[in-house]
């Protein structure tokens, strides 16, 4: 198999190119990725140094049709992976255009010239948040109706839509994976578990949105990292996959959670004006992927929590490094708003 993973430098992208490297050895990796501020070739080095031609690294953007058609024609690749995508919600409400141009046209360059070269299947990484909020209870199921309410979601809801009309237009084989918020090793510091990590070791307070009751399920990255592998080897082309970890948390208690993990006291939260828009609570039926995929979560919140904790713990010179000019900005800027 020679698979194109674009993306790679990202968080869950490096965990999923580490996890198909161990899973099949004799796979030909291609890595195409833009290095916004989010992408960090330092989290690929060990895949790098062992993998030797087995693995590729290619500079560039998901947007660039002559590129993009090179690396497929000249590798012959077998498959595309395509995590590549700005991910951030609290970034897309601070300027949403980027997110329609790498996660829109970009997802829709990749299916054409995938098209175009006859490439055997195209996964496409998506999201819950696709789907909108829910009330107090029920979960979202790959029937719910699309509704997206965030710039990001709404970007990621185009990318879907597009998979779907090059699948039914012209008979591409394109699978779809929904999934809910992942947490883990190689997670960039401004999403909320790795956020609350550095804030909570560094002493300084933790800014919890509104009033912290909003619920995510958090599942393990390398348990979404063998979602998007088994629907790869798996899936039914056309299809759409709900994963998730089985584990719904209210923020105040992943925050908690941190605090005790750092041993960190609960008076440094601090509850900061909301997110505009900000989804109440996301919970995902994954019956189907079970069912058709024999997908199913295998690390625990408490588990999982454990590990993460103790990754960041073990690699600050990687914390350190993602820290550039460019985080800080926008950190400061949108900290300083909510305060
Ligand atoms: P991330 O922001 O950590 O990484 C994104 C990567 O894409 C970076 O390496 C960046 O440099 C690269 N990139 C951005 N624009 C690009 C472009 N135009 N061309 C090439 N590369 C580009 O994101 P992540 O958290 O790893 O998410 C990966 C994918 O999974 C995204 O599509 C996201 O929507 C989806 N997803 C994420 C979560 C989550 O909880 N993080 C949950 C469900 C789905
Ligand atoms: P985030 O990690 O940005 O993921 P998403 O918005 O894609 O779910 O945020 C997870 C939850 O944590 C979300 O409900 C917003 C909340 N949050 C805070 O309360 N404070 C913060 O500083 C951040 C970044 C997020």
């Amino acid at each position: 198999m020679r698979l194109l993973v674009t993306g790679g430098c990202g968080f869950i992208g490096a965990n999923f190119l580490y996890a198909m490297r161990r899973n099949h050895p004799d796979w030909r990796l291609i890595n195409l990725d833009k290095l916004t501020y989010a992408g960090n070739p330092g989290s690929l080095r060990a895949l790098e140094a062992e993998a030797g031609d087995a693995y590729e690294f290619v500079h560039g953007d998901i947007c660039d049709k002559d590129l993009v058609t090179s690396i497929l024609t000249e590798r012959g690749v077998d498959a595309i992976v395509n995590f590549a995508a700005e991910s951030h919600v609290d970034r897309s409400i601070d300027d949403p255009a980027p997110f329609v141009t790498t996660n829109v046209l970009g997802a829709q360059n990749i299916l054409d010239c995938a098209r175009r070269a006859k490439v055997g299947r195209v996964v496409h990484v998506s999201t819950d948040e696709v789907y909108g909020s829910l009330g107090a209870s029920g979960q979202f199921h790959e029937t719910t109706p699309i509704s997206p309410n965030s710039p990001y979601s709404a970007s990621k809801a185009g990318a879907d839509m597009m998979a779907r009309a090059y699948h039914e237009t012209y008979g591409q084989d394109v699978v779809v994976t929904r999934c809910s918020n992942n947490y883990g090793p190689y997670q960039f510091p401004e999403k909320l578990i790795p956020l609350m990590f550095t804030k909570a070791t560094a002493g300084e307070p933790l800014p919890v949105y509104g009033d912290g009751e909003n619920v995510r399920d958090w599942i393990f990255v390398e348990d979404h990292c063998r979602g998007v592998e088994l629907a790869l080897l798996k899936g039914h082309a056309g299809a759409v996959y709900n994963l998730g970890g089985a584990s719904e948390m209210r923020n105040i208690d992943v925050v908690r959670t941190i605090l005790r993990l750092t041993g960190q006291d609960e008076s440094l939260i601090r509850f900061v004006a909301d997110r505009p828009g900000h989804d109440k609570r996301y919970a995902m039926n994954f019956d189907l992927a079970a069912r058709e995929l024999g997908f199913a979560p295998s690390v625990t919140f408490a588990e999982g929590m454990k590990r993460t904790v103790a990754w960041y713990q073990d690699n600050t010179a990687w914390l350190d490094e993602v820290r550039s000019g460019a985080y800080r900005n926008f950190m400061d800027r949108w900290y300083k708003e909510r305060a």
